[in-house]
């Protein structure tokens, strides 16, 4: 079967392109990343995409007047490259309703924190300051509200007391590099679909045996 093609967004680092680029090196992985966009040039992710023999574009959303104008020439690149799905890997630009309704249920974000929880920035700083016991990562379908959408998958970890945003920032990020190319694998194969507000899963009998005995405690006690 094709595989599907993803248009990745990007504004930075570039870690979690690299765990769909290496996810992506497995010819039986059902999606295909046909192009890397960046809003910012000269930044490390492109130089992954670079070297991984992957298309780049920078769409400067400074060279654009306004965000209407900025979108257009993002979803032009995009349809260049025959983009079926598009993956914000650490875009930091919010994207207006109409590019986002354009791309309804064909685009997908990660964020680190357990939304609904802590949306926005400086998650791992508010999260610590709240003393909540877990948190995590999480990838969903993207809606006009910042942070909002039907979610695919969740990572959760245990907030360990001695945690600094640092260390607990590194531990969140483990876990985004293993969620978001199995989100992206889930959606490709069709076994990922909205229905509402949620995103319906299909798994297999044994998988869905095993989550339903999974309980973690923290402090373990
Ligand atoms: C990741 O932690 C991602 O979850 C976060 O930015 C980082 C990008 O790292 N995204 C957001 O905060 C979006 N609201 P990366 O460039 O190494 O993938």
């Amino acid at each position: 079967m094709a595989r599907l093609k993803l248009g990745v967004l990007i504004s930075g680092r570039g870690s979690n392109l690299q765990a769909l680029i290496d996810a992506a090196a497995d010819p039986a992985f059902p999606a295909q990343i046909a192009v890397v966009i960046s809003n910012i040039a000269d930044v490390q992710g492109l130089a992954r995409a670079q070297a991984a023999g992957i298309p780049t574009a920078v769409v400067d959303h400074k060279a654009h007047d306004g965000r209407p104008a900025f979108e257009s020439a993002l979803t032009e690149a995009l349809d260049a490259h025959q983009v079926r799905l598009v993956c914000l890997a650490g875009f930091m630009r919010l994207l207006t309703k109409g590019f986002v309704d354009h791309w309804r249920d064909r685009i997908i974000n990660i964020h680190p924190s357990l939304l609904p929880a802590f949306k926005g920035l400086n998650t791992h700083e508010r999260v610590l300051d709240s003393g909540v016991k877990f948190t995590g990562c999480t990838v969903h379908f993207v809606r006009a509200e910042m942070d909002e959408g039907p979610i695919v998958v969740q990572g959760a970890i245990p907030v360990l007391s001695g945690d600094t945003p640092d260390s607990l920032g590194a531990r969140v990020l483990a876990v985004e590099h293993r969620i978001y190319p199995l989100a992206v694998k889930l959606v490709a194969e069709g076994r990922a679909r909205v229905v509402g507000n949620a995103v319906r899963v299909d798994m297999p009998d044994g998988d869905h045996d095993t989550a339903a005995q999974t309980v973690v405690i923290n402090p373990a006690g």
